[in-house]
């Protein structure tokens, strides 16, 4: 079936993704939770997840309940653990639906045994020990009388613990090693008392690469999912593919005279006749509004020139004589042999390759490329 052709959009290689969580699978050696909060990190909740399970997924992971709620509105039914804060009064729901929670503080935890015990539920949560990230969790200390406690609670199923990282993509810091001590210290002392839980994670993207003691039972995997490098000291090995691009069209082409200042307080003047493209990508699609954008057109890097408006920008058509409304231009992507990767457009914003992807508005199109290989039979 054709899709009418979009303005604006963002296409995504969901066999890429297939791929990559293959490639984690591989490399972990152990189930990978296929972490798609924020939209799939732009990428798309919903089609990221069902690939993913296509592909032998289990497990997801999102940020918050909300988001949870909607995989299970949309029929995905695999196990979901919300990594962040749920208020008690989502419990009962989140009991129903056989939504995962993480639970790092006694008050919360017994308003959840509350509201499921009084109903005659459980529901399953996941205990997250802080051993250094210094966001949520609870002490190492109390790890295991909290987990005793916890797991005495009615309405709650204590299934697992787990802990963060805080810099797993330096590897050249001690800091991922200390907390992998901290943690271990804990689940001995918790196998000790007898109240370990079925399932013990800790990793995200980077550590899958650079700490593979730390796999446990599962891995918490966003980055790399999508074929995006952890960070500069991190990269992805090769066998990865990125999956997002971000496309627009030259919507108009106009000859300027030297010395003409172009778009919002003519923050770009011509010095010579210039010819001067409009593309339809502005800020409100997430396309910051910095200096020194470039785009890529027929093949050839061009910049962008003068202020990026909030749903538009312009560009410089020097040396692309051939150049048509209509044509497409890449942001992000390939465009003939050139290449402008998520990272590029990272370091030129002065930000990590995540916030580029995750800033993606809900109005590009995403369109998706898919090829399903699986043996259905
Ligand atoms: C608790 C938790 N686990 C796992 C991840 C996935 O991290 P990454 O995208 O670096 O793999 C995140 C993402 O920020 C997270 O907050």
């Amino acid at each position: 079936m054709n899709s009418p052709t979009p303005t604006s959009w963002l296409e995504i290689d969901l066999n890429a993704i297939q791929n990559n969580y293959m490639e984690l699978c591989r490399i972990s050696g152990t189930k990978v939770a296929a972490v798609v909060k924020a939209n799939a990190y732009g990428h798309g909740l919903i089609r990221v997840s069902q690939a993913v399970l296509d592909a032998g997924g289990e497990w997801l992971a999102v940020a918050r309940f909300e988001e949870a709620e909607q995989l299970r509105k949309n029929w995905i039914m695999a196990p979901i653990l919300v990594l962040g804060f749920t208020p008690p009064d989502r419990v009962v729901e989140a009991a129903k639906e056989n939504i995962r929670l993480t639970v790092f503080d006694a008050q919360t935890a017994h308003h959840y045994s509350t509201q499921t015990s009084e109903r005659g539920m459980r529901v399953k949560v996941h205990i997250k020990i802080n051993t250094g990230m210094n966001r949520l969790g609870i002490s190492p200390q109390e790890g295991v009388e909290f987990t005793r406690w916890l797991s005495n609670l009615p309405g709650i199923e204590v299934e697992g613990v787990f802990t963060h990282f805080a810099r797993a993509d330096e590897p050249a810091l001690d800091t991922t090693e200390r907390q992998i001590r901290i943690f271990e210290e804990v689940l001995d002392s918790l196998k000790a008392a007898g109240v370990k839980p079925p399932i013990v994670h800790a990793s995200n993207s980077a550590a899958v690469f650079n700490y593979p003691k730390a796999a446990y039972d599962m891995v918490r995997c966003g980055i790399a999912l999508y074929g995006l490098h952890p960070s500069p000291e991190t990269p992805l090995p090769a066998t990865f593919k990125p999956a997002l691009s971000l496309k627009t069209r030259l919507t108009s082409i106009r000859e300027l005279d030297a010395g003409e200042g172009v778009g919002y307080n003519y923050r770009y003047y011509t010095t010579n006749k210039e010819r001067i493209g409009t593309i339809a990508v502005g800020y409100a699609d997430g396309f910051r509004r910095v200096m020194g954008n470039k785009a890529l057109l027929r093949g050839k890097e061009i910049p962008v020139v003068g202020s990026v408006c909030m749903d538009q920008c312009m560009v410089s058509l020097e040396g692309i004589q051939d150049a048509q409304v209509g044509d497409e231009v890449v942001l992000i992507g390939k465009s003939g042999g050139l290449w402008r990767t998520t990272e590029d457009v990272a370091k030129e914003w002065g930000t990590v390759n995540y916030e580029v992807v995750c800033g993606m508005a809900d109005r590009l199109m995403r369109k998706y490329i898919y090829t399903n290989n699986r043996n259905d039979g």
